[in-house]
């Protein structure tokens, strides 16, 4: 077994090293110099073999917005590496038993994650949460079946402006929006640092905003990687981000982005999977869109997260929760909802249903429905009718969206 501890500050190199090597890169002069800078900002556990570092992990502290609009926190979990010298002996688990220790023990509800691979995590409890879509469009095939709104215009900015302005305009777009958790100062760091190492061969970024009566209501950031194939135009207009705090700053980012000229083809990823984008689109076979997973949920504490989002309908139901991972967790819970309010109780009530922790992380935002899920696997239906009563229940009004990915 390895000894899982937070590492120390001199023991940032050795840490970079780990994850660097596991993912491909070796470490730049800025990765070293970012990791001292954040170093108080975040938990970074590593295992150790003897005195010699073999695994990575971060916990970062993000805020993560709940069914209903309450804010929880969230633990949001980064770099995970095993040497491949050491892999398959029990040091990821060792790590992810840390992380929920830890995060239990400071009253963090909740872990998130993206997944490098999505066969790797549900065995630590965390369920697929939100879905996400990658979007290629190729031009000529974007016409529009709306008009931009009357109102407001989009201008360029420069990188100091986006700097200054996108986390405000993020807080605001997130309102509303299960899933949705905002870059945190470092990522926010990152995003705008717009490295040459990280362009793939395309333009420094480009920003515009959609300004009206004076205030940003949206922004968008994109690159253009340049293909002129015998003279003729076929650019790569890559968007990184979209952000509109309303339909009409949406509607007139999506009228300029699909606008701009000599572009062959529109890419963009992290969309939600009702975004009414297709909807505006006078031929919508032509956005092809590939669904994939986006964040990984943990409950860490089921009662509490239970406690936190709201819920639409009004019913009474047992929970019969299996978690072998964080067994603080497991037992019969009576979940008393309404539009007024929840209540969290223990109980020895017979169940409604029985479920395993990582498919109650996958339906508590509204994501995926219960009953779909019980089609597969991880829950168990006792009382006939449980399943719809639970559909209903922890159904939300817009699908959950994480367009961060960290
Ligand atoms: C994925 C990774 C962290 C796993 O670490 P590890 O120390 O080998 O994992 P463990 O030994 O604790 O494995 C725990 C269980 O998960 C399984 N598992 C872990 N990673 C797996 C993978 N990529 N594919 C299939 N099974 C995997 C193990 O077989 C083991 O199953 P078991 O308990 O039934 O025996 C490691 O292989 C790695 O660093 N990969 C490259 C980087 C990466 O993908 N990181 C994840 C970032 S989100």
């Amino acid at each position: 077994m390895f000894e899982v501890r937070l590492i120390t500050r001199d023991e940032i190199a050795a840490f970079i090293r780990v994850h660097s090597m596991v993912y491909g890169r070796h470490p730049s002069e800025t990765y070293f110099r970012q990791a001292n800078e954040r170093f108080d900002e975040q938990r970074d556990s590593g295992a150790f073999d003897g005195d010699t570092l073999i695994a990575s992990s971060v916990i970062h502290d993000f805020r993560l917005t709940l069914p209903g609009g309450s804010i929880g926190r969230a633990g949001g979990i980064t770099n995970v590496a095993v040497q491949p010298t050491h892999r398959r002996r029990g040091a990821l688990t060792g790590l992810m038993r840390d992380h929920m220790t830890r995060l239990h023990a400071d009253g963090i509800p909740f872990a998130m994650l993206w997944a490098s691979e999505s066969l790797i995590y549900s065995r630590f409890g965390y369920g697929l949460a939100t879905w996400t879509e990658r979007w290629r469009l190729e031009q000529p095939r974007t016409a529009l079946l709306i008009e931009p709104p009357a109102e407001g215009a989009v201008e360029f900015v420069d990188a100091d402006t986006a700097r200054a302005e996108w986390p405000d305009v993020m807080a605001r777009a997130m309102v509303g929006r299960p899933g949705f958790a905002p870059r945190t100062r470092a990522f926010w760091e990152t995003f705008h640092e717009d490295l040459p190492e990280q362009r793939d061969g395309a333009s420094a970024y480009f920003h515009v905003v959609y300004r009206r009566a004076g205030s940003i209501e949206g922004y968008a950031t994109y690159r253009v990687a340049n293909r002129w194939p015998e003279r003729i135009f076929a650019n790569e207009l890559r968007i990184r981000e979209v952000m509109a705090t309303d339909e009409g700053a949406a509607r007139a980012l999506w009228h300029f982005l699909l606008g701009i000229d000599l572009i062959g083809e529109i890419l963009v990823d992290l969309r939600p999977p009702d975004d009414p984008l297709p909807w505006m689109l006078a031929d919508p076979r032509r956005l092809r869109r590939n669904v994939q997973d986006g964040m990984w949920l943990r409950l860490v504490d089921v009662r509490a997260a239970l406690a936190q989002r709201t819920y639409a309908t009004t019913d009474s139901m047992v929970l019969e929760v299996r978690d072998a991972f964080c067994p603080w967790n497991a037992g019969r819970i009576r979940l008393d909802v309404s539009p007024e309010g929840v209540r969290v109780t223990d109980t020895d009530d017979a169940p409604d249903l029985a479920i395993e922790a990582w498919a109650l992380a996958a339906i508590y935002l509204g994501g995926t429905r219960t009953s779909t899920i019980a089609a597969a696997r991880g829950v168990e239906e006792r009382v006939m009718g449980a399943l719809q009563r639970a559909d209903a229940i922890f159904a939300t009004e817009r699908a959950p969206w994480t367009p961060v990915f960290f």
